[in-house]
């Protein structure tokens, strides 16, 4: 189980990131935070991309920030999404963006959508994908 302060402090720290979204495409801005093992929290926002393809998520942003840190293993996820300027919305986040946070996470890990630091929810990874594709190593 998370504690309550570090989920504050997540949802805390994606809102900020928010505010650094580069979606001039789409206009939605997302901002996440990972609860690394070191116990420091690493926050992202989606950049996006004038070829589409080359957009990366909020959550991708701040999962590689841990792990180009040398941050491996991922204890919880936060996500706090809308169009730019506006209250935001639950968000999900997206198929790759799950797989990402498989290869870091566990089925346990807690992925938290959040619109405010009061208002959210909390999902496992196993419920967002369950049967995770993992190479046998
Ligand atoms: N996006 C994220 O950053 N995370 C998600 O979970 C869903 C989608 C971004 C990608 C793109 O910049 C914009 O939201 C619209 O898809």
């Amino acid at each position: 189980m998370i504690d309550d302060i570090i989920i504050n402090r997540m949802i805390e720290a994606a809102i900020l990131a928010r505010e650094n979204a580069y979606a001039p495409y789409s206009s939605f801005a997302v901002g996440a935070a990972v609860y690394a093992e070191n116990g420091i929290i690493y926050s992202g926002c989606n950049i996006e991309n004038s070829s589409y393809g080359a957009t990366n998520c909020a959550e991708r942003t701040a999962i590689y920030k841990a792990v180009s840190e040398g941050n491996r293993k991922i204890h919880a996820v936060a996500v706090v999404a809308g169009m730019k300027s506006e209250k935001p919305v639950y968000t999900s986040p997206c198929g790759i963006c799950r797989q990402v946070i498989s290869e870091f996470g566990d089925e346990d890990t807690p992925v938290i959508m959040a619109v405010s630091k009061e208002e959210y929810r909390i999902i496992t990874l196993k419920e967002l994908l369950p049967d995770t594709f993992k190479l046998d190593k």
